[in-house]
C-alpha cells in the first residue's frame, strides 16, 4: 500500500526530480498526469508511485514503468498509453493486438548451421488473478508457483520433466543448472531492485525443465513464467513447434485450475515490463558473424538489424558484449505484430546476414544485399 501520510501533502510537493531522467516515464508524466494519477489505487493496492520506482531510481532506463497487477494498464492508462506508443513503435490506445500461435506458419528453413550456433523462442506469461512480481504477495507467489509446477507436472511424453524449488535446491542440482546456463540470475539487478521484484528471494521461485533440456519453464522470476523453447542449430520451426505445443498444454491445464493467461485484445498478453507486451516473444539465433560485425566497429550491423526489425545483443543476455563475432539476433518488436510474424522475421533476417557474412568471406560487396 502506499505510504499513506502522502495525502497529508500537496501532490507537487511529492512530484519526482524528472530533470535528466531520460526514461519515456519522465517524459510522459507531467505534474499535471501526477497530481491526477497520486492518490488513485488498482484494487490491489499499486500506485503511481510504485508503477514508477523503477524509473526513478534509474533515470538512465528506457521505459522505467513496471506493472503490479493487470489493472495498471488501464487504471494508469493515461501514462501507460504515451509510454507504450513510445517505445512499441507508435502503437496506438485504439489499435489492437493479433495473436498468431498457428504452427503451420513459421517458415521452415533451416538456418545453415556453419554460422548458426542455437535457436531459442521465450515468452512470458501471467496468471489472472494474482498480483504481477513487483506487487505479489508472498501467499500469491507460493499458489502461482503450485499451479504452474502441477501444471508442468502434468506433461508427458517429450515434454515430460522435472521442477525444481529454488529454496529446496541441492548443491548437485544447483550446479547442473549453472553448468546448463539453465538457472536464472539472483534478482540482484537495479531492474529487479528498484522495481520491487527480489522481494522474498528465493521463495516460489523455480525452474522446471523437461528431460531433453529443451523445453524450460522459469517460475517466479520477473514474471509468474517464462516459457522457453531451445536447441543447438538452426532449426526454428521444431524450436517453435515444440513451444507452443508445451505452452498450449499448460494454458489448458491452467484454464481447468481456475485460471487463465492475463490477455487482452488491445495489448496481448500482459506482462510486468512494458517492453513485453503482446507476444512477450524474444525469438534468437546465437550466429558467428564476425566479418560483418567488424564493419564500422558493429554499427553496420546494427544499420542492418535496425532496417530488419532484429536486435542484437552480447550471448550472455541483456546488455552483453558479443565475444567471438557471435552475436544474439532477435526480433525487436513484440506488440503490433503476431508470434508467426515475428518468429518469421528473424528467420528472414538472419538468412538474410548469413548471405552476407558469406559474401564478406569471398572478399564480396554486401551492397545490394542492404535492406532499404
Ligand atoms: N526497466 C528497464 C527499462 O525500463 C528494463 C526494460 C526491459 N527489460 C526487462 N527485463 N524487462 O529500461
Amino acid at each position: 500500500m502506499a505510504n499513506l501520510n502522502k495525502k497529508n501533502y500537496d501532490t507537487d510537493e511529492d512530484y519526482p526530480i524528472m530533470e535528466g531522467n531520460r526514461t519515456f516515464m519522465a517524459k510522459n508524466l507531467t505534474k499535471e498526469l501526477y497530481r491526477k494519477l497520486r492518490d488513485e489505487h488498482t484494487s490491489s493496492g499499486f500506485t503511481i508511485d510504485n508503477c514508477i520506482q523503477n524509473g526513478v531510481d534509474n533515470p538512465d532506463f528506457t521505459l522505467g514503468i513496471l506493472a503490479g497487477d493487470e489493472e495498471t494498464y488501464t487504471k494508469f492508462a493515461e501514462l501507460l498509453d504515451p509510454c507504450i506508443s513510445d517505445y512499441h513503435n507508435g502503437f496506438s490506445k485504439d489499435q489492437n493486438h493479433v495473436t498468431d500461435l498457428d504452427v503451420s506458419k513459421i517458415k521452415d528453413d533451416v538456418l545453415d548451421e556453419n554460422f548458426v550456433i542455437s535457436s531459442r523462442i521465450r515468452t512470458g506469461r501471467n496468471l489472472r488473478g494474482f498480483c504481477l512480481s513487483p506487487w505479489i504477495c508472498r501467499s500469491e507467489r507460493r499458489k502461482v508457483e503450485k499451479l504452474v509446477s502441477s501444471a508442468l507436472g502434468s506433461l508427458t511424453g517429450d515434454l515430460k520433466g522435472k521442477y525444481y524449488a529454488l529454496p529446496s535446491l541441492s548443491e548437485a542440482d544447483q550446479k547442473q543448472l549453472i553448468d546448463d546456463h539453465f538457472l536464472f540470475e539472483k534478482p540482484i539487478s537495479r531492474h529487479f531492485t528498484s522495481g520491487g521484484m527480489a522481494r522474498d528471494f528465493p521463495d516460489g521461485r523455480g525452474i522446471w525443465h523437461n528431460e531433453q533440456k529443451n523445453f524450460l519453464v522459469w517460475v517466479g522470476e520477473e514474471d509468474h513464467t517464462r516459457i522457453i523453447s531451445m536447441e543447438k542449430g538452426g532449426d526454428m520451426k521444431k524450436v517453435f513447434t515444440r513451444w507452443a505445443d508445451g505452452l498450449k498444454k499448460v494454458e489448458d491445464y491452467i484454464k481447468q485450475n481456475g485460471s487463465e493467461f492475463m490477455w487482452n485484445e488491445h495489448l496481448g498478453f500482459i506482462l510486468t515490463c512494458p517492453s513485453n507486451l503482446g507476444t512477450g516473444v524474444r525469438c534468437s539465433v546465437h550466429v558467428k558473424i564476425p566479418l560483418l560485425a567488424a564493419i564500422d566497429k558493429e554499427a553496420k550491423l546494427k544499420e542492418i538489424c535496425k532496417k530488419l526489425r532484429l536486435q542484437e545483443r552480447g550471448t550472455s543476455g541483456e546488455l552483453t558484449e558479443a565475444v567471438g563475432g557471435v552475436y544474439d539476433v532477435s526480433n525487436l518488436d513484440r506488440l503490433g505484430s503476431s508470434e508467426v510474424e515475428q518468429v518469421n522475421r528473424v528467420i528472414d533476417g538472419v538468412k538474410l546476414i548469413i548471405e552476407m557474412e558469406k559474401r564478406l568471406q569471398k572478399g564480396e560487396s554486401i551492397d545490394d544485399l542492404i535492406p532499404q
